[in-house]
Order: C-alpha cells, then structure tokens, then sequence
C-alpha cells in the first residue's frame, strides 16, 4: 500500500455538536499523520467548487448552503492506505446504514447532516486538498512513535 494523503473536513455539524475531539481521536489513534488543521467557515465559491461533482443534483443548493453556514475544521491526513482508510473510519454516506464503530455509525442519524467528509479517490483527494490548502500550509514531520506503527 503506497503512502497518499487525503482531505478530510468536520463539517458545521459537527463542529456545533462538539464533536471535533472525538473525530480527530479516531484517525490518530488509527495512526494516520496530520499535515495540514485549520477552521474556518468556507465561502459559496469554496463550497460549490468543493461540491461540484454534485452540481446538477436536487440537494446541491442545500448542501452548499448548509457547509457555509459555520465553521468547518478542514484537515489533511497522510498514511498508507489512507483515501480509502479514512472512508471507512467516517462510514456510508446515510448515517443510519453506516456500521456501528464508523463515525456517521456512531455519532449521525440523517444524511443531510452526516458530520465529516473524506476524499473518495486519490485525484479527489489531490484536488480537494489544492482547493483547500495552499502548500505552505501543509508542514510534513516525521512522528516519534513511527518505528511502533510502520514496518521499516
Ligand atoms: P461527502 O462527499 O460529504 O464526504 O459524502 P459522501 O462522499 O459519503 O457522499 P456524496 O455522494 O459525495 O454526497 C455528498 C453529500 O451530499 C449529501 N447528500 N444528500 N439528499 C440526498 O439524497 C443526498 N445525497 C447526498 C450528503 O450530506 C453527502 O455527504
Ligand atoms: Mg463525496
């Protein structure tokens, strides 16, 4: 499995709901890296670029409307595996299939407020994490407790 950064963002709902700690908890004690943290509350532009593959849908305009409305804690995660890692840590897209032990599975019930995203594919990710982050905002390190969590 080759290393491959991802863009994971809290959305406002989960943001409002306190949940921040819980979520970023998740993907550090899988053992993923964090490269890139910020907040902030994203603009129509950000959102509809964001979105875009979804613009022609019914639930476009609310779903763009709904991520401007307050913070959102965007992140950049790097590991091995981690585009599709990080999908199954956040769970199906509707929180009441998603499995128990997923983020959606544990902490949403209804899609339209489902608490994070994740990338689903790694020329997503790529263009995800260039809309939301300039290159100087993503500070690579090498973790201490790495020889513990990656063979070398
Ligand atoms: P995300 O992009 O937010 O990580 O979610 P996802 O990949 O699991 O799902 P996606 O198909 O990309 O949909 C993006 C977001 O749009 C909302 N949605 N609403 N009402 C509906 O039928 C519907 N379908 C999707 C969800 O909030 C979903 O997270
Ligand atoms: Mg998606």
């Amino acid at each position: 499995m080759a290393i491959e950064r991802t863009f994971v963002a809290i959305k406002p709902d989960g943001v409002q709901r306190g949940l921040i700690g819980e979520i970023l908890g998740r993907f550090e004690q899988k053992g993923f890296k964090l490269i890139a943290l910020k907040q902030l509350t994203p603009d129509r532009e950000l959102a509809e670029k964001h979105y875009g593959v979804h613009s022609e849908r019914p639930f476009f305009a609310t779903l763009v409307d709904f991520i401007t409305s307050g913070p959102v804690v965007a992140m950049v995660w790097e590991g091995d595996g981690v585009i599709s890692s990080s999908r199954k840590l956040i769970g199906a897209t509707k929180p009441l299939e998603a499995d128990p032990g997923t983020i959606r599975g544990d902490l949403a019930i209804n899609i339209g407020r489902n608490v994070i995203h994740g990338s689903d594919a790694p020329e997503t990710a790529q263009f995800e994490i260039g809309l939301w982050f300039q290159p100087s905002e993503i500070n690579d390190w090498t973790p201490s407790d790495q020889l513990w969590r990656v063979e070398q």
